[in-house]
């Protein structure tokens, strides 16, 4: 089997009910809205209920995953749950999903932890299990799966968000096949965003962490170009793709990228480099960034959601193209590799297209969000949660935690 057919065969998006506008944000906090909509490129966040969690999310963009697409769960032989938001120190998310989703037992089924580089992590991960024949021509099931919580009033407020990204890994993919030998790899041990066990919220060193991407971004490059006579160069990629906390966050990566491939730093005070630097953003990087702008930081999801935003958009003008896609993860660790988009990609824009659902979702007002950042912190331990009472009305949800077990129940439309 050729390792450079492996790739993406399938691909969907589910998220919150719930938004908040980023605008509202910046007026309570006596912010300048533009800094958030135009600083950060953010014009809106998903909030999840205490009744949406990781699991609820997870189960719903798998579900759409293999139906839209065709796929029985029996051919699923591999789940891996990428998250940062675990609902358990030992158990994990993706155990609950393989039942939900109703996977065949001879499944291999883990979760995957580094911040928001667990679902990359997941995705190479069953790339080679693919690749070394263990998998006897069953597919791998990858879902990225988070809430972004840094707590009210503080400055990775406005960067939150929630969703999941449910992937279907093949040998013969439908939408994306990745170059094996365009892999490359980057970990190193800094504190620029952590969790400590006993807290629900992310701590950030923000400027920090930008540095620390963009270094990633340049060392996972390199490795990627460690083998001098490989396949394909990346001067050549139609479209860029970025792991993205916040839409603004691409243009610094993909400056960085372009001194990489130009060998010297672009200068942002001299106009016709400033110019150069805009033109080709605009161009491979920032029309895939309409649904994060929307959604927010999904953490593991974030690089698939652009990657769904790329191909509901233009893939038949880009079949047989070649893109780079870059994942950074707090701690951290990062990949940058080169994927090559299908040609029968373009037959399944309306299966990835998450905007209906979108435009189904509820703006919430100040109260309302401060009111679910309230109650999600106890969500964990109440006994009872009604779906009905945060405006759900159909869909899988987390109800409540009986004798220390979580339950959920499906609801259906009344
Ligand atoms: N109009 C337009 N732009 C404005 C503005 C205004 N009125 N006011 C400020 N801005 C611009 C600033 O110039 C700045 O842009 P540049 O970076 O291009 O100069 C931008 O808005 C943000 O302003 P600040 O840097 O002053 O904002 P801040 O100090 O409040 O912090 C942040 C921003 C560091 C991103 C913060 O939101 C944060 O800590 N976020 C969480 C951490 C994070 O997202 N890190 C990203 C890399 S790590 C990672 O990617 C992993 C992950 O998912 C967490």
């Amino acid at each position: 089997m050729s390792s450079n057919r492996i790739g993406i065969d399938a691909l969907a998006f589910s998220g919150p009910d719930a938004y908040l506008a980023l605008a509202d944000l910046a007026r309570a906090r006596g912010v300048d809205p533009d800094k958030y909509t135009i600083g950060l490129g953010q014009h809106s966040m998903a909030i999840a209920s205490p009744c949406e969690d990781p699991v609820t999310m997870a189960v719903q963009a798998g579900q759409s995953a293999l139906k839209k697409f065709g796929i029985d769960p029996d051919e699923i032989g591999t789940l891996i749950v990428g998250t940062e938001t675990g609902i358990d120190h030992s158990k994990p998310v993706a155990v609950y999903v393989h039942e939900l989703l109703g996977l065949s037992q001879n499944c291999r089924t883990f979760e995957t932890k580094h911040a928001c580089y667990g679902a990359m992590a997941g995705l190479t991960s069953s790339m080679d299990w693919i690749a070394s024949g263990r998998a006897r021509g069953r597919k791998a099931l990858v879902i990225a799966s988070d809430i972004a919580s840094y707590g009210l009033n503080t400055p990775g407020e406005p960067t939150q968000g929630a969703g999941a990204v449910a992937m279907v890994v093949s040998a013969d993919p439908r939408l994306l096949a990745f170059d094996a030998r365009r892999i490359g790899d980057y970990t190193r041990q800094v504190m620029d965003f952590w969790r400590p066990l006993y807290s629900k919220y992310a701590f950030a060193d923000g400027h920090y962490s930008i540095e620390c991407y963009l270094d990633a971004l340049a060392g996972a490059h390199q490795d990627a170009f460690a083998e001098a006579d490989g396949p394909d160069s990346d001067t050549e990629l139609v479209a860029c793709l970025y792991h993205i906390p916040f839409v603004r966050m691409a243009f610094k990566a993909h400056q960085r990228y372009l001194e990489i491939i130009q060998g010297g730093p672009i200068d942002r005070d001299h106009p016709s480099q400033l110019q150069a630097l805009k033109e080709d953003y605009q161009r491979r990087v920032l029309p895939w960034l309409s649904l994060n702008a929307e959604i927010g930081n999904i953490y593991t999801g974030s690089l698939f959601l652009s990657l769904i935003d790329l191909l509901r958009q233009q893939s038949s003008d880009l079949a047989g193209q070649s893109i780079s896609l870059f994942s950074y993860g707090s701690g951290c660790g990062a990949t940058y590799c080169l994927a090559r988009i299908q040609p029968t990609a373009c037959d399944w824009v309306d299966a990835m297209d998450p905007s209906a659902a979108l435009d189904q979702r509820r703006k919430l007002s100040m109260d309302e969000y401060e009111q679910l950042i309230e109650d999600c912190s106890s969500a964990d331990q109440q006994p009872h949660l009604d779906p009905s009472d945060y405006g759900h009305r159909s869909g899988l949800f987390y109800v409540g935690t009986q004798d220390h077990q979580r339950q959920y129940r499906q609801q259906e439309k009344a």
